[in-house]
C-alpha cells in the first residue's frame, strides 16, 4: 500500500506519555476526516500499547518507546508501536483476553482483545530480551466521502 503521509514519535517510557501519544495520534489522524468514533478507537488502541510498552516492555529498566504513524492508501490509518524491553515469551498465549503477568497491578488483561476490537488488524512481534512491535491498522471511511455519497 502506498504512503501517504508519515511521522514518527519518541518518548521515554513514562505514564505521562500515553496522553501525549493519544494526543498525537488524534492530531495526525484528522487529516482523513474521521468520525469521532473512528478517532477515538485509534486513541484507545495506541494508548493500549503504549500502556503495555511502558508497564510490561519496560518493567525492569526504562527505555525508549518509538511510534511510527502513516496514511495508506486508501484511507488507512497504520500505527506501529516499537520498545526494546523484555519482550513476550509465549505471544499467542499473551493475546489471549483476560491473560495478564500483572493481576497485583489490577490490570484486565484485556489490553491485546480491545486493540483487535478496534482495529482491523493487529500484528504482534515480539523477541525475548529484545523487545516488541506492535503493527495495527484501521480503514477510516472518512465523514467527508460518507456525505457525499449519501447526498
Ligand atoms: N510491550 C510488551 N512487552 C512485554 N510484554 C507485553 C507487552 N505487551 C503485552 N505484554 C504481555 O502480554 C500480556 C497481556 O497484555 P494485555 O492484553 O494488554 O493485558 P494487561 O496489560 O492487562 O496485562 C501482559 O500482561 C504482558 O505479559
Ligand atoms: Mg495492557
Amino acid at each position: 500500500m502506498k504512503i501517504i503521509n508519515e511521522a514518527q514519535l519518541i518518548f521515554d517510557s513514562r505514564s505521562a506519555n500515553e496522553g501525549f501519544a493519544r494526543v498525537a495520534v488524534s492530531s495526525f489522524f484528522s487529516q482523513l476526516d474521521p468520525t469521532v468514533e473512528e478517532i477515538t478507537d485509534l486513541k484507545t488502541a495506541v494508548s493500549e500499547a503504549v500502556t503495555n510498552a511502558i508497564v510490561h516492555g519496560y518493567r525492569e529498566y526504562d527505555g525508549k518507546v518509538r511510534v511510527l504513524l502513516r496514511i495508506l492508501e486508501p484511507s488507512t490509518a497504520y500505527i506501529r508501536i516499537k520498545d526494546n524491553g523484555c519482550g513476550i515469551d509465549n505471544i499467542e498465549q499473551a493475546m489471549e483476553p483476560l491473560y495478564t503477568t500483572a493481576p497485583e497491578e489490577e490490570r484486565a488483561g484485556l489490553g491485546f482483545a480491545v486493540m483487535q476490537s478496534f482495529m482491523d488488524s493487529v500484528q504482534v512481534a515480539s523477541r525475548p530480551g529484545r523487545g516488541t512491535t506492535v503493527t495495527m491498522k484501521r480503514i477510516i471511511r472518512s465523514r467527508r466521502r460518507h456525505d457525499t455519497q449519501t447526498r
